[in-house]
């Protein structure tokens, strides 16, 4: 039986590829591995908690003893790693975690890993999820390839720059069995309310005002998250050692069109009169360094392992508010207790 560790998988995406992974492959053994941060939450696992080819470990990467001793306990023959300190407005606020979390958990991660594989690589692999704010921010034109240079603004997208750095340098130094991705914004189910989406699901489902950056301008590129975790699949089985591959939905949306689209679906949900949810968009200070516009090439990936979106965006984004609206209680937990004084603290001199 493999053994498959996934850090991170009580978070959004690592819920996904969790799922999907104990669903698929009853001959893996999942471990996820996860410190349960204020974005980490077994409720988005509760369907596969009790499956047999299922163990959940509470820990913290940044922990090198723990992280030896867990692999030698373990022997891992593979890890696919998303655990990270995600948010940019909190490397903001807080570079510190993000230096600890998503650089020195990562190379304790390439170290146990390493030392248990002992330089016998056959059938092993430790796969790096990133994301594409590594390569900056593009101009009106472009899209990031998988040659674009590194150049990060923000705290995160610096600290997840240097890890996709010491993976390919434990890759091309030690030999490593590594592949890394980098992927767009993902939107969907569980994703923690401090991100554009469900914070503004949440804030117009209460009547709250939707801060909006800047004038709204800044454009990303939206990917259902089911088909980042697809994505996941497939380059964890059949990507080449040494790699990278760009994931992105071939979906960019202005902020201000997004989040225009968002109200209509809402208003249409909620019962509201046409136009009522959009009275609540307040522009706001901008984000500091605030990236103008993320695109993804992902030909490669279409072209070596024959990956595509599955879902049509308006599909997806009618799907994602469904989910919202449908799982109140979710919502309502996540947004009890430490997110009150988070809120505040955000969005006060705003
Ligand atoms: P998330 O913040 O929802 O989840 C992160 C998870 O990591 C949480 O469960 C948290 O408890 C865990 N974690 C944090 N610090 C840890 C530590 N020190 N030890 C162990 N576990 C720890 O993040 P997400 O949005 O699901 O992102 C997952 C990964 O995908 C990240 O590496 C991120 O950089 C990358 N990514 C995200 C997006 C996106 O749009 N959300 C896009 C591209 C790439
Ligand atoms: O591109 C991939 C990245 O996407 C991931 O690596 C990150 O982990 C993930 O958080 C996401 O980063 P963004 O900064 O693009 O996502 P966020 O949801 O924070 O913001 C999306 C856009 O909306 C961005 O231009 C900032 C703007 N925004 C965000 C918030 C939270 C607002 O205007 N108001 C807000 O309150």
């Amino acid at each position: 039986m493999k053994k498959i560790l996934i850090t991170g998988g009580a978070g959004f995406i690592g819920s996904h590829v969790v799922r999907l992974f104990v669903n698929k492959y009853p001959d893996y053994q999942i471990y996820n591995l996860d410190k349960l941060t204020y974005a980490g939450n077994l409720e988005n696992l509760k369907d596969i908690e009790s499956r047999s080819n299922y163990t959940f470990i509470r820990g913290d990467i940044v922990d090198g003893e723990f992280i030896q001793a867990l692999f030698k306990r373990h022997q891992f023959d593979g890890v696919i790693h998303l655990a990270a300190e995600s948010h940019v407005d909190r490397s903001i606020s807080n570079p510190m975690e993000f230096i600890y979390t998503n650089i020195v958990g990562t190379v304790n991660l390439l170290n146990a890993a390493r030392e248990i594989w002992n330089e016998i690589y056959s059938n092993k692999r430790f796969y790096h999820i990133s994301t594409d704010e590594v390569y900056g921010s593009l101009g009106d034109s472009g899209f990031f390839t998988e040659s674009t240079p590194y150049d990060p603004h923000s705290p995160y997208s610096a600290s997840k720059a240097s890890s996709d750095h010491l993976v390919r340098a434990y890759h091309d130094t030690f030999g490593m069995p590594t592949v890394i991705s980098n992927c767009s914004n993902n939107y969907g189910p569980f994703q923690f309310p401090e991100k554009l989406l469900p914070l503004f699901i949440h804030n117009i489902r209460n009547n709250r005002p939707l801060p909006v950056y800047g004038k709204g301008l800044n454009i990303r590129d939206w990917l259902y998250v089911e088909d980042h975790a697809r994505a996941i699949d497939l380059i964890y089985h059949d990507g080449k050692l040494g790699n990278t591959y760009n994931i992105g939905g071939n979906n960019e949306w202005k902020n201000i069109d997004l989040i225009t689209k968002l109200c209509e679906i809402m208003d249409n949900k909620l019962g509201r009169q046409k136009g009522e949810s959009a009275k609540l968009i307040t522009y706001v200070k901008d984000r500091a360094g605030h990236d103008l516009r993320y695109a993804i090439d992902s030909s490669k990936l279409q072209r070596a392992l024959g990956w595509e979106p599955s879902l049509v965006f308006e599909e997806g984004l009618e799907k994602t508010v469904d989910w919202y609206l449908a799982n109140q209680e979710w919502l309502d937990n996540v947004t009890s207790g430490e997110y009150q004084k988070y809120y505040t603290a955000q969005y006060a001199e705003r």
